[in-house]
């Protein structure tokens, strides 16, 4: 453990990127081994090409034709080889790549792709072999990242097949690669799919770019799904430069239709995922190439604030809507989510967004701006699997003056774990906030790991005040941490409170901060039942 974080520790000193974007909350405690903040953008040979068909011949059409159709410019930069690449190990235990399926090596070919602006990713397996069954870098991490290094590779899968018995923990093999690559000396993407096991999205933060959240996507509407929502529940776990991944895209890989791909790109970028294509770029349809290159799209998914969109209002069951805060303080991408069979009308109230009545209107996938709206947007005709994607510009709803409840007003940013939504204690989810057999009429019940995000006044503001502690309704069970941020300073946090314990009266100074964020962390024991209860939320502005 103190190796861990003295390695940590000194991570965080040698590598310090440049600059670092002022809204990034927690950027600073993070190592970061790639310079690249935003989610990686590329493609990546396994959704298509799988193993069979995956050599040196297909990844140069792939590059060409990120050139020629104007995705590389776009953003999609990473041509990522996934398993199969590897042909074995030499008598000194270094990797060697396949030279039927690569006779010019990897470093030719990664010298070509730097020379059209392109970067090279290569995929390995945290065990004994890969799930192709190739060489796996167990106990071969700081020979691999070397070799990988001096091919001048840009990025790094590893996978979680065939690992020895008794079988390493997750974080105990990835953190060996993680220094094998800080060690390498190269800059280099990592990126860790161990498919959302052993709660990777609550350690990987702190040692990786990217992370999976679940088993691999499939090109079907119910694995898009499937994959989206095991995602969206571990928003507050990502940030700039530390991402969760729902897995790759299947757009252009025809098991969907265009409206299905063009969600999946929607879900994608308002989540902040990783935008890595899968499908034969070579071969695309102008119907693909148009929903992938997006550049409206794509700069939400890149947008600088690098928050992770969420579930913020549910008008009827299957119909989501969806709200990421972007770097313009009042601007949110807002994806309107159809998941029926039916078509749907829908009205939007503004104010789930956090945001002020009167606000401006963008269609993303039109291009076309709709005009200034008051206090709902209504959406017309959206078709089964349909999603709207908007751009919505407007103010914050912002903490008034005096003593008030936090609890009254809608947070900008809601991310809450476990799935579902935000519960107020309001008439409107029927739910009460109970701490040690009180009940409070003011609240949040917000899941661990959680994240609120409230917009004060420009000055003034001096106080935070709450109870906290786990809800009477799980009993005994349940764990968390609760953190107070002012202005992406950590300004307050509390020791474990566990569930049935005393709950802990907090009063926190405030010093004229101006974003206030409230954060529920679980412990090692995982999130089930970390009912983490703000109650009583109240804020003093003079
Ligand atoms: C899976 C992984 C996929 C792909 C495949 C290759 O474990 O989740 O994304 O890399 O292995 O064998």
């Amino acid at each position: 453990m103190i190796r861990f974080a003295a390695l940590i520790f000194a991570a965080l000193f040698l590598i310090q990127p440049a600059s670092v974007s002022a809204s990034a909350l927690a950027t600073q405690a993070r190592p970061v081994l790639s310079p690249t903040l935003t989610p990686p953008m590329g493609w990546n040979s396994w959704n298509h090409f799988k193993c069979r068909d995956l050599n040196e011949r297909v990844v140069k059409a792939q590059a060409n034709a990120l050139i020629a159709t104007g995705l590389r410019d776009a953003g999609y930069v990473y041509v990522n080889l996934d398993d199969c690449w590897q042909g074995g190990r030499d008598s000194d235990g270094h990797i060697f790549a396949d030279t039927k399926r690569f006779p010019s090596g990897l470093l030719n070919l990664a010298n070509e792709l730097h020379a059209k602006g392109l970067k090279l990713g290569v995929y390995t397996d945290r065990g004994l072999q890969t799930c192709q069954k190739r060489p796996g870098s167990f106990g071969y991490e700081i020979k691999d990242a070397a070799t990988y290094a001096s091919w001048m590779i840009d990025f790094i899968k590893e996978d979680n097949c065939y690992l020895p018995n008794p079988k390493p923990t997750a974080q105990s093999t990835y953190v060996k690669m993680f220094e094998a690559i800080r060690q390498a000396g190269r800059p280099m993407v990592f990126s860790l799919c161990n498919w959302g096991e052993e709660n990777v999205w609550s350690w990987a933060g702190e040692i990786s770019n990217l992370w999976r959240t679940h088993t691999d996507i499939r090109d079907s509407w119910s694995s898009l799904l499937e994959n989206f929502d095991a995602n969206t529940v571990h928003a507050a776990s990502a940030g700039p430069g530390h991402w969760n991944d729902p897995d790759m895209l299947e757009i252009g890989n025809g098991g969907m239709t265009a409206t299905e791909y063009r969600t999946q790109m929607s879900l994608w970028a308002v989540s902040a995922s990783p935008l890595i294509a899968g499908n034969d770029l070579s071969r695309m349809s102008p119907e693909t190439l148009s929903i992938l290159g997006n550049r409206e799209v794509i700069a939400i998914d890149q947008d600088a604030a690098g928050r992770q969109g969420t579930l913020v209002f549910e008008p009827e069951t299957g119909v989501q809507i969806y709200s990421k805060p972007l770097a313009p303080a009042g601007s949110r991408a807002v994806v309107i989510l159809n998941r029926t069979n039916q078509t749907k009308n829908v009205d939007v109230p503004v104010r789930v967004l956090g945001l002020e009545s009167h606000v401006e209107l963008r269609d993303v996938w039109q291009h076309k701006e709709l005009g200034p709206l008051s206090e709902f947007f209504h959406v017309a005709n959206l078709a089964p699997h349909e999603s709207k994607l908007v751009v919505v510009r407007g103010n914050n709803v912002v903490a008034p003056r005096g003593v008030s409840s936090l609890s009254d007003l809608v947070p900008f940013y809601q991310a809450v774990g476990w799935g579902g939504l935000l519960r107020f204690n309001s008439t409107v989810d029927r739910h009460s906030i109970t701490l040690n057999s009180t009940v409070y009429s003011k609240g949040f019940s917000a899941h661990a790991d959680s994240e609120l995000g409230f917009q004060l006044p420009a000055s003034g503001c001096s106080k935070f005040q709450a109870q906290i502690g786990i809800d009477d309704e799980v009993g005994a069970k349940g764990s968390a941490i609760f953190q107070v941020w002012g202005d992406d300073k950590k300004i307050y946090e509390s020791a474990v409170l566990v569930g049935g314990a005393q709950h802990k009266s907090v009063s926190v100074v405030l010093n004229d901060v101006k974003v206030l964020r409230l954060r529920a962390m679980g412990t090692s024991d995982g999130i089930r039942f970390d009912h983490a209860d703000w109650a009583d939320p109240k804020i003093t502005c003079n």
